[in-house]
């Protein structure tokens, strides 16, 4: 079945139509109590999870048509492409297999073309925990920095901090991705150049920050008398040959149809096996693999990343949503915010559809957020009672961090509390006290903090992302828009030497003799 973009679709007519005699004018309120199973209807589990979207701007007939959308414009052969290993990252030529990287060794579903890609895999996976084993089994490595940035950063972040209560207890993780060399050089004076692992992450092996931190860092290092530089730097990239220039001799590699934003699960996890252990980072993998089945095998109307997307794109341009807020209520979930960001804002900060054609329609929303509880003290007030309606996603966890059992009990209730508020309002005769209520949400419930569940959230927003750029037809898995501020930056560093300002904008000639006077 030929793909067909969103707008060019009887469906897309359809909802234009259903939004403007019912959508724009749904009521929550008044929602649930025409419908007593409208929880029921709206909320469902998939693997470590219950999610309730009973409190978004939907009903049945608006699921249905987006659903409909869903069938017409293709994605469900866009997902088996993509599950095929196609090369759907058209522009550069690539597939797009993050789910390889935690799809069970032997399992006979693959297509025969990906058995062998499956078998490097699992190489280079156990070669990189094995690695991972011997540095935890290492008494004389106390400490690992992890010099990377984008993808090559915050997915381990996001993982060590998420699963902290499996972390190794006598090594300290340390992450470094700021250009400006203070957050090295704060790292630097914590550790011991012989008692330190230094990782230097990216899969192009190019990356200003990265390569320069890297750079300061063996300096440092050498400086310190720091003895075997090849046994105190390894590399995980997917430019071996960069490493090596380098002078990295250890180096874990990942292909080139492995995303930046997509490999947190290739060996750019190696933090985060050395933190937790490989059994944990295989329960993780195995999350994340749970996550694509369920992706893969569930039909539209109980699959997860579908739900979440159509609902996203509902809001994104037939509500005219400019953003979405992301609201943690765990703090190990505290980089899950600007994870997603770059998740979702990478993939589908898009103007132009696969054929190089302007699209008629909103693309990616901002992405934005941090701790719930925080934010309650910070812009939740702006969720309640400002112009813009922003609907929020909720992330709470089950089961209490050990020990902690009755604080927990009370951010559940926060939780719970902004969900109701957003949704419920509050009409009073002080119209400065007026909450006009409506406001929607969605509440991701985890079973628990563990590696599974962490996997499992994590390929969830991965599928939704890949359904809301199919859905506008666009492609999800470059990211041209970084380029040209790279290229400017060297320029412009030259420029700051030599003080030339030939060919400048005004503004940017006027920034740089304020710079130099
Ligand atoms: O932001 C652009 C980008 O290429 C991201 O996609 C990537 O995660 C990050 O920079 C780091 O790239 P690398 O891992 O190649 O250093």
């Amino acid at each position: 079945m030929k793909r067909t973009r969103c707008d060019q679709t009887r469906a897309w007519v359809n909802l234009q139509a259903y939004y403007s005699s019912h959508g724009k004018a749904f009521n929550l309120h008044a929602a649930f109590g025409s419908k007593t199973d409208r929880f029921e209807q709206f909320s469902q589990s998939a693997p470590h999870m219950f999610v309730d979207l009973s409190k978004n701007l939907i009903d049945e007939k608006s699921q249905q048509l987006l659903y409909g959308l869903v069938e017409e414009s293709g994605v469900l052969q866009h997902r088996e492409e993509m599950f095929s290993g196609e090369k759907i990252n058209s522009t550069e030529k690539r597939a797009a297999m993050h789910f390889l990287l935690r799809w069970p060794h032997g399992n006979k579903n693959l297509t025969n073309g990906l058995l062998n890609q499956l078998q490097e895999v699992h190489q280079t996976l156990d070669r990189m925990l094995a690695y991972a084993e011997r540095i935890r089994s290492d008494d004389s490595i106390t400490d690992i920095v992890n010099i990377g940035i984008g993808g090559s950063d915050l997915g381990p972040v996001l993982a060590i901090q998420a699963l902290v209560t499996h972390k190794h207890p006598k090594k300290r993780f340390h992450f470094v991705s700021s250009l400006d060399g203070v957050e090295l050089g704060a790292v630097l004076d914590q550790v011991q150049a012989n008692s330190t692992l230094f990782v230097v992450a990216s899969k192009t092996f190019t990356t200003q920050e990265t390569i320069t931190n890297a750079q300061s860092a063996r300096e440092w290092f050498v400086a310190q008398g720091g003895r075997e530089v090849a046994e105190h730097f390894c590399a995980v990239t997917s430019n071996v040959e960069a490493a090596q220039a380098f002078g990295i001799q250890n180096s874990f590699g990942f292909w080139d149809w492995v995303g930046g934003r997509y490999s947190m699960w290739s060996a750019i996890g190696l933090p985060i096996a050395i933190s937790i252990g490989q059994e944990r980072f295989r329960e993780m993998l195995a999350g994340a693999h749970e996550m694509d089945e369920h992706f893969r095998l569930t039909p539209v109307e109980r699959n997860l990343p579908i739900r979440l997307a159509v609902i996203d794109l509902w809001y994104r341009n037939f509500f005219k949503f400019g953003s979405r807020n992301i609201a943690p209520y765990h703090r190990g979930l505290r980089r899950l915010p600007a994870y997603l960001q770059q998740l979702e804002m990478e993939s589908n900060g898009k103007s132009v559809d696969l054929c190089g054609e302007p699209v008629a329609y909103q693309t990616a929303p901002v992405v934005w957020g941090e701790l719930g509880a925080n934010g309650q003290h910070a812009y939740f007030q702006l969720l309640h009672q400002g112009t813009d309606i922003i609907p929020v996603e909720f992330v709470a966890v089950k089961k209490p961090p050990p020990g902690l059992k009755s604080q927990h009990r009370i951010v559940i209730a926060n939780a719970l509390a902004q969900a109701r508020a957003l949704m419920m309002g509050q009409a009073t005769s002080d119209s400065h006290r007026e909450m006009s209520g409506n406001r929607p949400s969605t509440f991701i419930l985890l079973e628990d903090m563990s590696p599974a569940s962490l996997g499992a959230l994590i390929a969830l927003n991965e599928h939704r992302v890949f359904v809301t750029g199919s859905l506008w037809g666009i492609n999800s898995f470059d990211q041209w828009g970084v380029e040209l501020g790279k290229v400017l930056a060297k320029d412009m560093s030259a420029r700051l030497s030599s003080g030339s300002d030939s060919g400048l904008d005004a503004s940017s000639a006027g920034l740089l003799h304020q710079l130099r006077s």
